[in-house]
């Protein structure tokens, strides 16, 4: 949620590293930093806002060959000048960046403060810049290695030293470090997003390792001092991908992105002829597949919406019992793991801490996880069994859309991988591919809708409150629309399986509050149909969201959105589409900064 970039070659660092930060702001954006190294001294600038404050702030010319940066979103300590990365020690020589949130901070504190250490911020991360300081050693890396033994909790860390301005020392025990290679230059970043525009080979560092970064290349050890050889792989996203490409928002733009993104989710893993899909990345035999009971999926925020959608999916498909639970509620109630169970973890960036641990509480109890994950090379698919990769394409905008449509696909492939292995005919697997290879056209369709969605989007946009309500497959898609109006927005809404409105929220329809009812053509559309009256007879606004052809629909809404209908288990894949347009056209209307909306960050790598 933090972003990290380190830069040390030939060429003026300044420019690498703001450059560098840009493409990490979506990771967090209420301050930003950095520290270049010159003629033996440090120069750090720092700025609580936006990076464009800190860009404003930093003088024409500056100079420094090698540099960090670091853009934050506050946990220990409001959003301040002082409290923004890059933290320096007392004596001026070492400044640091870092990821994560040292545990024994207050511990470590008093001690320091005891030795004689006045601090200048609240943060855990200068506590390492005076511990980095004072440590003994000969090297810089002696010196981080010395003082990371001290400290419990997360971190990615760089760290320059003002007199050994030749080097950039990092290091990883829970939050991502990437070392980008280039010629006679060496980049780090907690995320690739930032190397991209420099370099495509990049090493990822895994817990426990340290690295040392000069022009000529790098050198990892363990905290112990053992040498580790790491090979570089190649990043899969291109420079190109990162552009907002003509669109006023990343938000639109990876909304647009989808039917392209799901062809390619899909791409290679459809297979015909036994009516199932390939997924090579399963590591799970035949066997193994018959031996599977249940289904849990993880995940937070969107990712286990998807996962809601997912658990219908796999449970209709497949004939085996699957439930979707937040990440962090799993891990915090010792969970009963069974062997017989397949986890499935749901993440985009693959470093969500929660669903990141929740995975590690699996594996360590003996269970099976697999991983839906977007980003390649990620903490979490690397730490899975196997797994599916979403294929989406970076996502920047904080509010996921194409990444958790790409997920239900993946979902999708994986329900009919698991049910071929069992009971699932080969009719209904041909009939489901059919379904899938229409996707991308359906969500097309969608989109073309966009002036419609966004002329109800402006009718409703000063609504103080938002009902969305659906059954079976349509309450996930009413979760998932509730969560993309209130995050980009700040219009408040709720969610509800369309029964339950009668059990208590009814109290509060009324004129002034509009009700977006789900209505997929499947078995439960005359029961939805009687909830939709149930909203009508208290006056209440109704935004219906069904396929063409239901005469009894449009003389009761105020609103339709239309999409073409698909498999009934598919629908949650094409409906979410219009939702996720008509909140982004209601943040339009209301001003809202809708790719960084407040208090929120796109990747959440601290508990
Ligand atoms: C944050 C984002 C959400 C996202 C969730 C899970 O809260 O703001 O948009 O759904 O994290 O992220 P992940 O990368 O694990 O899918």
């Amino acid at each position: 949620m933090c972003g990290i970039i380190g830069y040390i070659g030939p060429r003026s660092a300044a420019p690498i590293l703001i450059s560098g930060l840009k493409r990490l702001e979506y990771r967090g954006y209420d301050s930003a930093g950095v520290a270049l190294v010159s003629r033996r001294a440090l120069r750090v600038y720092k700025k609580e806002g936006k990076l464009a404050k800190l860009q404003a702030a930093l003088p024409k010319r500056l100079g420094g060959k090698i540099g960090i940066g670091h853009t934050r979103w506050a946990t220990h300590g409001a959003p301040s000048d002082a409290n923004a990365h890059p933290h320096v020690s007392a004596d001026g020589s070492i400044a640091v960046v870092h990821n994560g949130i040292v545990e024994n901070a207050t511990e470590l504190r008093e001690r320091l403060a005891t030795e004689g250490v006045t601090f200048v911020s609240e943060t855990d991360t200068e506590i390492i810049a005076h511990l980095v300081a004072r440590a003994d050693g000969e090297s810089l890396e002696q010196r981080v290695r010395g003082a990371l033994a001290l400290v419990r909790g997360t971190y990615g860390i760089a760290v320059v030293d003002a007199r050994a301005p030749d080097r950039i020392v990092v290091a990883r025990n829970g939050s991502p470090v990437i070392i980008g290679l280039g010629e006679h230059e060496m980049f780090v970043a907690s995320d690739v997003a930032a190397l991209v525009r420099h370099t495509r080979q990049v090493v990822h560092l895994d817990d426990g390792e340290i690295a040392v970064l000069d022009t000529g290349g790098f050198h990892t050890t363990t905290m112990d001092e053992r040498p580790i050889a790491k090979s570089p792989s190649t990043v899969e996203w291109e420079d190109g991908a990162y552009e907002r490409g003509g669109h006023a928002h990343y938000m639109r733009k990876e909304i647009f992105d989808q039917p392209e993104a799901v062809a390619r989710t899909l791409s290679g893993r459809l297979d015909h002829h036994f009516h199932t899909a390939h997924l090579g990345g399963l590591n799970l035999d035949p066997r193994e597949l018959l031996d599977v009971k249940r289904v849990k999926l993880l995940g937070c925020g969107s990712a286990y919406y998807a996962g809601l959608a997912g658990a219908h999916l796999i449970e209709s498909l497949v004939r085996i019992p699957a439930s979707a639970e937040p990440a962090a509620e799993f891990r915090y109630r010792n969970p009963v793991i069974e062997r017989d169970t397949l986890y499935v973890a749901i993440s985009q960036s693959g470093e969500t801490i929660d669903t990141l641990m929740a995975v590690q509480e699996v594996r360590q109890s003996g269970g099976r996880v697999l991983g839906v994950v977007n980003v390649v090379g990620s903490s979490i698919a690397r730490e899975v069994d196997g797994g599916i990769y979403m294929h989406a394409g970076p996502e920047v905008s904080v509010a996921s859309t194409k990444a958790y449509t790409c997920s239900l696909v993946c979902l999708a492939l994986l329900a009919l991988h698991l049910g071929r292995a069992r009971d699932l005919s080969p009719e209904q697997g041909r009939r489901l591919i059919d379904a899938m290879e229409r996707l991308p056209a359906g969500i097309e369709a969608a989109l073309a809708a966009e002036s419609h969605l966004e002329a109800i989007a402006r009718r409703y946009a000063d609504s103080r409150s938002a009902f969305y309500i659906g059954r079976g497959p349509g309450f996930p898609i009413a979760l998932e629309g509730a969560q993309k109006l209130k995050e980009i927005s700040y219009i408040h809404a709720e969610a509800y399986p369309a029964s339950e409105l009668k059990h208590g929220p009814l109290a509060l329809i009324g004129p002034d509050i509009p009700t977006v009812i789900a209505l997929p053509h499947d078995a439960l559309l005359d029961k939805s149909i009687a909830s939709l009256e149930e909203v009508r007879a208290r006056s209440g606004p109704v935004i219906a969201l069904t396929h063409p052809g239901d005469g009894r629909i449009a003389g009761r809404a105020d609103a339709i959105i239309e999409v073409p209908p698909s498999e009934d288990v598919l629908n949650p894949v094409v409906m979410g589409v219009p939702l996720q347009l008509f909140a982004y056209h209601c943040a339009l209307a209301l001003g809202r900064d809708i790719d960084q909306p407040r208090n929120l960050a796109k990747s959440v790598t601290v508990e």
